[in-house]
């Protein structure tokens, strides 16, 4: 069974494979293709914290997989009132098909899982928040085409979102930096894990130095749900820790802004950053329609990519009917890429419409880490169209 409870659980390949089909579904709602893989599930959907991103983004997607959504909050269950998670965990999974919880300790995840029989989604912790970082890897190749090798920085608190860029970004091939004050460092677990990467990580106490030459700065707010009653404290610890124009005259010029939202505006981020031309947060919240997460829902994932038919084996079908021409750059590597293309064929024959296979030219991206189906924002890369009916494998342009 899978769960998504950390991506610390995840290796580097399971993180960029869950992109790819996020690329796929995203690919497919903005076309209006359908994908009721999840059709007639419910997903159980728990709140201890307030959410407006997490819960909207969930319940769209769930829809879309042809699924629907319960949803319980702490106030009006019993788990407010202090039912166990464990016996929550044997009930819920008596009625549902898959549980979502948001909640503040990573212990009450885990034992949800470890307990119930269906599977669960961290939709944040304390410790970690892995649906929002599956959002912002997805965000960032989008617009840069790969993650391998770009810096990542974030400034602000050692919390739930510092943990989970540490982890995901080093574990999909990128350098990380992060800056925050002494005494909100981030836990030992996430420290340790990080020194098995040598200096692709570093700890600072010196937003600058963290931000030098960055391609992308992310930050957070200092004060996270459950820590109101230390605004204060905090607001003293974190002066000096804000994503301002300053700071990003230290990363790259191409340099991207995130957040994860809701944003302090003033406080952690500035509104010239925010609303500048670096910030890229809008379409970070848009990823948040959990394609990623959709994968996570199916006990076996989605079943349409994993038996999606390869389309060298599509156009040795149809090459009678169809003539269409070889896919280039075949291939193990590539294997993700023609089932993405044989699925978008597919659906063009089940849908009666004239197939055409067209082959790709030069500039063959990077092997298994190119969205594929989503061009890359200003870059050349493979695409699959439907235009006129017709499935085509074409170039995107610049
Ligand atoms: N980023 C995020 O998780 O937003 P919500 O708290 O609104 O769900
Ligand atoms: N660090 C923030 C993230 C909100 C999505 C919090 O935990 O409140």
């Amino acid at each position: 069974m899978k769960h998504l409870l950390k991506l610390l659980d995840l290796t580097g390949q399971e993180i960029l494979d869950i992109l790819n089909l996020a690329d796929q579904l995203k690919y497919e709602t903005k076309h209006g293709i359908p994908h009721p893989h999840l059709q007639g599930k419910c997903l159980g959907m728990i709140f201890e914290k307030s959410s407006t991103r997490t819960r909207v983004s969930f319940e769209v997607g769930i829809n879309q997989l042809g699924g629907y959504a319960v949803v319980l909050g702490a106030e009006g269950s019993q788990i407010g009132r202090g039912e166990p998670v464990q016996d929550t965990a044997r009930v819920l999974s008596r009625y549902v098909d898959g549980i979502m919880i948001r909640t503040f300790g990573q212990d009450e995840v885990e034992a949800l899982a470890q307990y119930g029989s269906v599977p669960v989604i961290n939709g944040l912790t304390d410790f970690c928040h892995p649906c929002q970082v599956l959002a912002d890897l997805m965000t960032i190749r989008e617009y840069k085409g790969s993650l391998e090798g770009l810096k990542l920085c974030f400034i602000g608190d050692g919390n739930n979102m510092m943990n989970s860029l540490i982890v995901g970004g080093l574990k999909v091939g990128m350098s990380v930096s992060v800056a925050c004050p002494q005494g909100y460092r981030p836990p030992q677990e996430i420290l340790e894990f990080a020194a098995g990467y040598g200096d692709k990580f570093e700890l600072t106490d010196s937003p600058m130095q963290a931000a030098k030459d960055a391609d992308v700065v992310i930050t957070d707010v200092w004060t996270s749900m459950g820590q109101e009653e230390e605004r204060q404290k905090r607001e003293a610890a974190f002066a000096g820790y804000c994503v301002d124009e300053q700071l990003m005259a230290q990363a790259k010029p191409d340099a991207m802004v995130q957040h994860c939202l809701p944003a302090h505006r003033g406080e952690e981020v500035t509104d010239a950053v925010i609303d500048g031309p670096k910030s890229i947060c809008w379409d970070e919240a848009e990823n948040r329609n959990d394609w990623p997460e959709q994968r996570d829902i199916g006990t076996a994932g989605v079943p349409g990519f994993e038996r999606g038919i390869d389309a060298e084996e599509l156009l040795a079908e149809t090459v009678e009917e169809h003539q269409p021409r070889p896919v280039r750059g075949g291939g193990k590597e590539f294997e993700h890429q023609r089932q993405v293309i044989g699925q978008y064929a597919l659906h063009g024959l089940k849908s009666g419409v004239p197939v055409q296979l067209v082959q790709a030219r030069q500039s063959t991206p990077k092997p298994g880490i190119v969205p594929i189906p989503m061009p890359c924002k200003g870059q050349a890369a493979l695409a699959v169209h439907i235009e006129n009916g017709d499935v085509l494998l074409a170039q995107a342009g610049k």
